[in-house]
């Protein structure tokens, strides 16, 4: 059934707003949740192997049912769908559109795990739809689509989870407990960095290609700028090109300063100054024929908040092997001595007392790809059922996604922007406040939820 946007819409928020009065739980005879995926790539799948397990105690029957599965290239809905035979014997039903997917399933429970630049209209269209979302970070590609989704979130009362699943990680957990109860002493400043040798040299303009079969290359842009296609773009490539995500601050960046949100109960900083540019991959390109990634290989942020000073910095080369052999995570620096909160190799506690030796705790995480998906999946189904708010909410996503959007704002506007939290504006910089969305293209809303 083909339905216009508009009249997609309009049916499906009038039903949002019936099903606001009945939770929508258990809907199948078998107390299922109809549960769908939107972009079955890399992420998506890893999201969607743990909703097939999820099991609550006292183990039980699962409880998610994939009844359908979304994107845009067939290649990676055919192989998902295969998957998801092979694990459970039953077929989901398979999209090229989210938007029929929705109509037509109207599922109670969505992961979306396709590119940034469309997760906040996805997001809003799948609550309004009347679904619980979980989706992943960066929410969002500009700030004003994410306040978009906290917004729709509250308006048509439904959980949306964020897949930053470090809020999770026992290490994680028992690294804030040691912090809080202030084994570091009192901590002044904060360095969150990531730093891996993806790139060493120039990098060389790759050859456009021809779409390839089944891949609908128009849909995959969406509301963002139409580029040639190219394989550096997908799968997974469009995280260095700033038409569709925000460099390595927005993918990396959201992970790692959340944290620091998390562990300081801050909202936002007062002021963020960011530079950053491309000295080892050259000038970006973006010809008919060729292009490369236009993403900043270096980049370094400052937020500045009420009692202390946050430092963000990737490079993409000279991976960090020299200082105390961290290259990605947030070195806590304390009156007691420095804390350094990472991934694989857990936490680590250097004290300043040299008679004192380290202390850490090691990581506990899940294959493939080392993560916790699963406890932030468990937590999301539980917010659902006990109508509380889910731990990585939608807010919260959304305040930490801010902090990489600020940098990439401030790179770009090429100064130091003033930040009113409370209000979500920039004080006195309408150069800077343009920035703070964008345009779409033509045939896509803005999503913006009143
Ligand atoms: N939380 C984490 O630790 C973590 C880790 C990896 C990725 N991610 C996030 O997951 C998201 C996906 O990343 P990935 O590495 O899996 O990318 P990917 O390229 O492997 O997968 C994205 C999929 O979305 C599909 N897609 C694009 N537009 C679509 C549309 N309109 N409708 C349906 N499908 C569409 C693509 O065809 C692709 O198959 C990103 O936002 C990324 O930041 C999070």
């Amino acid at each position: 059934m083909n339905m216009n946007r508009r009249q997609f819409l309009r049916t499906s928020t009038a039903a949002a707003a019936a099903f606001g009065a009945v939770p929508l739980i258990g809907q199948d005879a078998f107390g299922h949740y109809k549960t769908a995926l939107i972009g079955c790539g890399w992420w998506g799948n890893n999201i969607l192997g743990e909703a097939l397990q999820y099991a609550p105690p006292p183990p039980g029957d699962k409880k998610c049912k994939i009844v359908a599965l979304c994107d845009v290239d067939q290649s990676k809905l055919d192989s998902t769908i295969e998957r998801v035979g092979k694990l459970t014997g039953e077929l989901p039903r398979k999209y090229r559109s989210y938007l029929e997917l929705l109509e037509q399933e109207r599922p109670e429970v969505v992961i979306i795990a396709t590119p940034d630049h469309w997760h906040a209209r996805q997001t809003v269209d799948a609550v309004k739809a009347g679904a619980h979302v979980y989706v992943e970070k960066p929410v969002s590609h500009t700030i004003r689509e994410g306040q978009a989704m906290v917004k729709a979130a509250r308006k048509y009362g439904r959980t949306v989870q964020v897949g930053l699943h470090r809020r999770v990680s026992p290490h994680n957990i028992s690294a804030m407990k040691f912090l809080r109860e202030g084994k570091a002493g009192k901590i002044g400043f904060i360095r969150a960095f990531v730093e891996y040798d993806w790139a060493r040299q120039h990098e060389a303009p790759t050859r456009n290609e021809d779409v390839p079969k089944g891949l609908d290359w128009d849909a995959w842009c969406g509301p963002a700028p139409l580029r040639p296609y190219s394989k550096l773009i997908h799968p997974k490539g469009f995280r260095q090109f700033l038409d569709y995500a925000n460099g390595t601050l927005g993918d990396w960046g959201v992970h790692w300063l959340d944290q620091v949100l998390w562990w300081s109960e801050e909202k936002w900083p007062k002021r963020v100054c960011s530079t950053g540019g491309r000295p080892i991959l050259g000038p970006s390109v973006n010809l008919p024929d060729y292009q490369t990634t236009d993403a900043p290989d270096s980049q370094s942020a400052v937020y500045e908040f009420d009692s202390f000073t946050l430092a963000w910095e990737h490079r993409m080369f000279a991976g960090n092997t020299a200082e105390k052999g961290e290259n990605v995570g947030c070195f806590f620096y304390g009156t007691e001595g420095t804390f350094h909160l990472g991934w694989q190799n857990g936490w680590t506690f250097y004290p300043h007392d040299k008679s004192k030796a380290p202390i850490g705790e090691p990581a506990q995480l899940h294959e493939p790809d080392q993560q916790n998906i699963k406890e932030l999946w468990a937590d999301f189904m539980a917010a659902i059922m006990n109508h509380r708010l889910p731990v990585c909410d939608i807010e919260i996503g959304h305040l930490s996604t801010n902090l990489s959007l600020l940098g990439m704002l401030s790179m770009k506007a090429g100064r130091s922007v003033q930040w009113n939290g409370v209000t979500e504006t920039i004080v006195g910089d309408p150069y800077a406040s343009s920035l703070l969305q964008r345009q779409y293209r033509p045939g896509y809303d803005y999503p913006v939820v009143l």
